[in-house]
């Protein structure tokens, strides 16, 4: 951090995640991670990151598994966990060994966000963990004349209980067994519980802390983005590697089909991948959605936020005409955004002028790191169609630093007379903008 290319990388980098830090503030993010993660070193590292998430205002919700503990106990006793169909059978010894692990483990993760030794990432961190009775469960029962025992399912989620110690700030850390109404106990599996809570809270993103990438093995490459239509279509064919991707998969599609707004799956093998997935531009998981993770839409009054902070910079270097929050939020309903995961990465709005069956594009603006990619071309044909909706056959724009790329993009140089009488007494010759324009054609 001495080198000044060092202090100068960092600068860039804390820069570059503002937009994110922005984007996921006040958000729910449920993460789930299986009892391995406790096994190896990173584990540490992986609880500091949890720290960070909370510090930076995320709402969160942390589901453990315990799967290697209760294996482990149960080899100490001499016993096996039997499996029928893929689904675990828990009888009364497997359940004392579910127990004690997962009360062990739950133990061991809040005693790591419990840390705050002065020079360690905790120092000041002061983290509250809560954590209780919030998945009520029921038995499986008996299936195919199997008795599953004290394996159970989900029969509810207190969401309420959750949401409220979320209010507080409190970290929520969930273990994968469940309470029924009769006062027993259920084994239950992390991901179905992880799936529900997340679910039941209606969170933002599910996050699934994996072993490895996720591989498409029709061309061997990682998956990086994916709706929920195409993981049914690979699962289907079972094209994924690694096996236990599947699980972690329909966890995955079953969230996002009920509400979960995005789910990431994130080699947890990986120092820092959740902290790369969710403040770097392409992350490095792999992001299950309903519909394609990037849109481009009608800007509303949330996107007010989003929209500023993208168009600062371009302000601050003349570029864009300043706008105040005020403006923004009055005329909001002119504006379009392309959004990515929660991250305005576009925005331009349409003014009409119906009088004169014309309209001025303005605030065209694409983030830094999402340029050159035929993004400002389509977010220009979006706002085209609109205008021809709206019977708009004569588009300009008044420019100081972008002439060329209008001109390549259909536009011609004209003069103050073609522009709409009640813009021509708006015109700012200090600014001394050149007017360009566009005829669209109605179809
Ligand atoms: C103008 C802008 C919206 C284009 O978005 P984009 O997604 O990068 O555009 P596209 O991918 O469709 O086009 C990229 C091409 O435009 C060129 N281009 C970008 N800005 C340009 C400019 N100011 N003048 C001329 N050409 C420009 C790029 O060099 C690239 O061409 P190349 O591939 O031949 O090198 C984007 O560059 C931007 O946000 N610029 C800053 C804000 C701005 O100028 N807005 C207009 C205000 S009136």
């Amino acid at each position: 951090m001495n080198k000044p290319s060092d202090s100068s990388c960092f600068v860039r980098w804390f820069r570059d995640s503002t937009p994110y830090i922005h984007a996921h503030r006040g958000r729910t993010f449920v993460v789930s991670f299986g009892g391995e993660a406790l096994t190896d070193g990173l584990f540490a590292n992986l609880v500091h990151d949890f720290a960070l998430l909370n510090s930076l205002g995320i709402r969160l919700v942390l589901v453990h598994g315990a799967r290697p503990q209760v294996e482990q106990r149960l080899t100490l006793r001499g016993c096996q966990m039997r499996y029928f169909n893929g689904l675990r059978v828990t009888d009364a010894a497997a359940l004392e060994c579910v127990k004690e692990a997962v009360g062990t483990v739950r133990v061991e993760i809040e005693a790591l966000l419990s840390m705050g030794l002065a020079n360690s990432p905790m120092a000041g961190a002061r983290i509250r963990v809560a954590s209780g009775n919030f998945v009520i469960a029921r038995p499986l029962g008996v299936r195919d004349g199997v008795d599953f025992g004290h394996t159970g399912e989900v029969r509810r989620v207190d969401a309420e209980g959750i949401r409220s110690q979320l209010n507080q700030g409190d970290v929520v850390l969930v273990s994968p067994i469940g309470y029924s109404p009769t006062g027993e106990v259920f084994n239950l599996g992390a991901e179905e519980v992880a799936t529900s809570v997340a679910v039941a809270l209606r969170a933002d993103k599910l996050l699934l802390l994996t072993e490895q990438d996720c591989i498409n093995l029709t061309d061997n490459s990682p998956i990086r983005q994916i709706t929920t239509d195409e993981a049914d279509i690979l699962l289907e064919a079972q094209q994924l590697f690694p096996s236990d991707a599947s699980l972690h998969f329909k966890a995955a599609i079953n969230a996002c089909r009920r509400g979960v707004q995005r789910a990431h799956l994130i080699n947890r093998r990986i120092d820092g991948a959740s902290l790369l997935e969710l403040f770097t531009r392409d992350g490095l998981g792999t992001l299950v959605s309903l519909t394609p993770f990037e849109t481009m839409r009608q800007a509303d009054i949330k996107d007010v936020g989003g929209i500023l902070e993208l168009i600062k910079p371009l302000e601050g270097q003349g570029i864009l005409v300043k706008r105040t929050r005020e403006n923004l939020e009055m005329h909001i309903s002119m504006y379009s955004v392309i959004e990515r995961d929660g991250m305005i990465l576009g925005c331009a709005a349409l003014h009409p002028f119906p009088e004169e069956s014309a309209g001025e594009l303005a605030c065209l603006a694409l983030h830094e790191d999402y340029r050159g990619e035929n993004r400002g071309e389509r977010l220009l044909e979006f706002i085209e169609t609109k205008a021809r909706g709206m019977g708009i056959n004569k588009l300009f724009v008044l420019t100081t630093q972008t002439t060329h790329w209008f001109r390549e993009h259909g536009f011609n140089f004209a003069d103050i007379a073609s522009l709409p009488s009640s813009r021509q007494v708006q015109y700012n010759p200090q600014r001394n903008s050149k007017i360009l324009v566009k005829g669209l054609a109605t179809t």
